[in-house]
C-alpha cells in the first residue's frame, strides 16, 4: 500500500492505474476509521480493481473550531486499517496543501443543503462539497462510495456530481450499526460509558417512528413517537427530528399512499449527549 500526500502525486498514481486498464474505487474519509468505513472500503473493492481511501480532517466543513480540534486523528491505526482492508493507496494531504494561500473557490450545495443539518451547521455542506470536488479531481475515481449514515451529504454529493458532470458513479452504502443498533461513528469514541449506553435511544426513537408510521399518515404523530423515546433518556438532548422526501430532502407532513414504499421517505434526527452530537436516519417504510 502506498501513502500519498500531494495532489500531484495522487493524480499521477491514479493516471498510472488508469493507463494500466484498472478501475479505481474511492472512499473519502476524515479518518478515525471504524467498521463502517471498512464496509465502504469492501464495497469499493467489489466494484473496482483498486481502492483509494482519503484521510483528511477538512477544516472547511467544521463550524466549531473545538469540534475540529478534538476530532480524533489516529493516523497510524488508520493506515494499518487500510492496509489490512486491501487498500492500494491512502491519500492523506495536509490542510495547507489542500487550502494554500489564495484559495477562494467554493461549491454551493443549493436547496439540498438548506434543510436538516444545513441551518444548524452554517457552511458545513459548502465545505463538504468543496473538499469532495477537490478529492474527486485528485483521485479521478470511476466509483466513489458514501455512507447513508450521512444521508443529506450523500444526496448533495450525488447532485453535485450530476450538476457538474464529474463523471464518477456515486454509491450509497447502508448504515453500519453496533449490535445494539447505534450507528457507528468516529464521534462515538468520545462518549462516556453512560452516554454510550444512553445513545441507544437514537436508533430506538427511529424504530418507534417506523412502527408509528404503520398506523398513521400524520407525520406529527410519527415524530412524537420518536421524540417520546429521546425525551425519556435523561442524558440525551434532542435537536431535531424530520420526516423527509429521500430525493428532495424537503419535509413531509402527510404520508400519502404513494409515499408508503421503500426508498421514498426517510426520518432523520440529531441528538446531543453532552457536547457530542450524533445523527442517524432510516427508511420510514423499509422493505
Ligand atoms: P467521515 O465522517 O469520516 O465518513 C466517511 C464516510 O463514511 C462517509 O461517506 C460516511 O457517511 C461514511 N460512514 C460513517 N459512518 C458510517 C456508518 N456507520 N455506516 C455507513 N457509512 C458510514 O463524511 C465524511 O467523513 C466527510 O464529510 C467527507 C465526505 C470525507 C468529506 O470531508
Amino acid at each position: 500500500m502506498i501513502t500519498l500526500s500531494s495532489t500531484t502525486d495522487m493524480r499521477s498514481w491514479a493516471e498510472q492505474q488508469r493507463a494500466a486498464g484498472k478501475t479505481i474505487g474511492f472512499v473519502p474519509t476524515m479518518g478515525a476509521l471504524h467498521s463502517g468505513h471498512v464496509a465502504l472500503i469492501a464495497d469499493a473493492a467489489r466494484r473496482a480493481d483498486v481502492v483509494v481511501v482519503s484521510i483528511f480532517v477538512n477544516p472547511l466543513q467544521f463550524n466549531e473550531s473545538t469540534d475540529f480540534d478534538s476530532y480524533p486523528r489516529p493516523i497510524h491505526d488508520d493506515v494499518a486499517t487500510c492496509s489490512a482492508a486491501g487498500v492500494a493507496a491512502v491519500f492523506a494531504p495536509t490542510a495547507s496543501a489542500m487550502y494554500p494561500p489564495g484559495f477562494q473557490t467554493r461549491v454551493l450545495s443549493g436547496a439540498l443543503g438548506d434543510v436538516m443539518e444545513g441551518p444548524n451547521r452554517p457552511g458545513h455542506f459548502e465545505g463538504v462539497a468543496t473538499i469532495v470536488a477537490k478529492l474527486l479531481g485528485a483521485v479521478r475515481p470511476h466509483v466513489a462510495i458514501f455512507g447513508q449514515k450521512d444521508f443529506q451529504q450523500l444526496r448533495i454529493i450525488t447532485q453535485m456530481v450530476t450538476d457538474l458532470e464529474l463523471g464518477v458513479e456515486i454509491i450509497g452504502h447502508p448504515i453500519v450499526r453496533d449490535p445494539d443498533g447505534v450507528a457507528q461513528s468516529s464521534r462515538n469514541a468520545r462518549l462516556s460509558t453512560n452516554q454510550r449506553r444512553a445513545a441507544v435511544a437514537v436508533p430506538h426513537s427511529l424504530d418507534a417512528a417506523v412502527w408509528a408510521a404503520n398506523d398513521t399518515d400524520d407525520v406529527e404523530v410519527v415524530v412524537s413517537a420518536a421524540l417520546a423515546v429521546v425525551v425519556g433518556e435523561p442524558l440525551a438532548e434532542h435537536e431535531y427530528t424530520t420526516v423527509f422526501d429521500a430525493t428532495t430532502l424537503q419535509a413531509i407532513s402527510t404520508l400519502t399512499p404513494a409515499l408508503r414504499s421503500p426508498g421514498k421517505v426517510r426520518i432523520g434526527t440529531a441528538v446531543w449527549f453532552g457536547d457530542i452530537r450524533l445523527i442517524d436516519n432510516c427508511d420510514l417504510f423499509p422493505a
